[in-house]
C-alpha cells in the first residue's frame, strides 16, 4: 500500500490507491502561518489517519508519495521554494521519513496531478497535454511527447506565475500581474466577495450568507438563478483564465488543455464559456490544430492518484 498526499494552501488530502480506487481518504487543514515542521507533523498525522481508515494500519504502508506546491528537488524530496507558504529548502521527505520510518517521495503538486491524469484520467489519449490545476494558486503539469516536462532541476512549469497583466496585482512570488492572481480559485472567491459587497441584493448572498462563507462554488450556484452579479464575476474570471490559456496554447499548442482542481467539478458551466472565449482568439485555428479543452477526469483527486503513482515508479 502506498499513501498519496496532495498538499495545498488550505488543506492536505491523503488516500491509498487500491484496485484503481482511492480508499481511506482523509484531510487536514494547512496554514501559511505554521512552520514547515508543524505542517510536516500534520501530514504525518494524516498518514496515520489514512492508514487506520483502511483498517490495516501504518505497518501495511510501503511508501508515501507527496505532491507539494512550489519548486521541488525531487532527488532529495526538498521543497526548494514555495512562495505562498514562504518555504525555502524545506526537507519535507526527511521530516516525514523521520516520524513515520517509511520511504517518502516528493514532486510538485501539479506535476503529480498531470501524472495522475496522464496515467488514469483525461490525458490517456494525448501525447501532448497541459494540465492546469486551479486552487489556492495555479499549478501546471506539462506532458510533451508522452513525458513530463519539468525544466532544469524541476524548476520549470510554473504557468501560474506567467504575467498576464503588467504592473497588476502583487503576487507572493515578488512580481505583479501573475496568472494565478486572476484565475486561481482564491482570485475567483475574492472577486465574488467584492461583487457581494457592491450589491447587497445579489443572489450570491443566498449561497453565502456572509462574506467568509463565499467559496469557489458560490458564483456558479448564483449563476443558475440568473444572477447578474454572478454573470459579471464569471465573465471576468473566464477572460482572465482564457488569456492565460491562450498563452499556453501559443507556446505549446497541446492536443488538450486539462483543467483540474475543485472548480473542474463545474464541468460544462465552466468549459462552454471558456471555449467560446479561447477558440476564436487562437493564433492558429482550431481547425488546423484541434485542441481539446476539458476537465480532469479524476477531478480534485488527480493529485492523489499521481502522488501514489510517483512513489510507485520510484520504489
Ligand atoms: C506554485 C506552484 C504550484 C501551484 C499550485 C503555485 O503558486 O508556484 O508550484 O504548483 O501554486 O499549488
Amino acid at each position: 500500500m502506498i499513501i498519496g498526499i496532495d498538499l495545498g494552501g488550505m488543506s492536505a488530502k491523503g488516500a491509498i490507491l487500491s484496485d484503481g480506487k482511492l480508499i481511506g481518504k482523509s484531510r487536514v487543514e494547512t496554514f501559511a502561518e505554521h512552520s514547515p515542521e508543524e505542517t510536516a507533523a500534520s501530514l504525518a498525522r494524516l498518514c496515520v489517519e489514512v492508514a487506520e481508515k483502511t483498517g490495516r494500519g501504518l505497518d501495511a504502508v510501503q511508501a508515501i508519495g507527496i505532491g507539494s506546491p512550489g519548486i521541488v528537488d525531487s532527488a532529495t524530496g526538498t521543497v526548494a521554494q514555495w512562495a505562498n507558504f514562504n518555504w525555502r529548502d524545506v526537507p519535507l521527505a526527511e521530516y516525514l521519513k523521520r516520524s513515520l520510518g517509511k520511504p517518502v517521495f516528493v514532486t510538485n503538486d501539479a506535476n503529480a496531478a498531470a501524472l495522475g491524469e496522464a496515467k488514469y484520467g483525461a490525458g490517456v489519449h494525448y501525447r501532448d497535454s497541459v494540465l492546469i490545476t486551479i486552487g489556492t494558486g495555479i499549478g501546471s503539469g506539462i506532458i510533451l511527447d508522452g513525458k513530463l516536462f519539468e525544466g532544469y532541476r524541476s524548476a520549470g512549469s510554473e504557468i501560474g506565475h506567467m504575467v498576464i497583466c503588467r504592473n497588476g496585482e502583487p503576487c507572493a512570488c515578488g512580481r505583479r500581474g501573475c496568472f494565478e492572481r486572476y484565475a486561481s480559485a482564491r482570485a475567483l472567491i475574492a472577486r465574488t466577495r467584492s461583487e457581494m459587497e457592491a450589491d447587497p441584493d445579489s443572489a450570491l448572498w443566498e449561497f453565502a450568507p456572509s462574506l467568509d462563507k463565499a467559496d469557489g462554488r458560490t458564483v456558479f450556484s448564483a449563476l443558475k438563478k440568473g444572477d447578474k452579479g454572478a454573470k459579471r464575476v464569471l465573465e471576468d474570471y473566464i477572460s482572465a483564465l482564457g488569456e492565460g490559456l491562450l498563452n499556453v496554447a501559443n507556446i505549446f499548442r497541446p492536443q488538450a488543455i486539462i483543467l483540474g482542481g475543485g472548480i473542474s467539478a463545474e464541468g460544462e458551466t465552466l468549459l462552454a464559456p471558456l471555449r467560446e472565449y479561447i477558440y476564436p482568439r487562437l493564433y492558429v485555428s482550431e481547425v488546423y490544430a484541434p485542441m481539446a479543452i476539458i476537465c480532469a477526469k479524476l477531478g480534485n483527486d488527480a493529485g492523489l492518484y499521481g502522488a501514489v503513482e510517483y512513489a510507485f515508479e520510484r520504489l
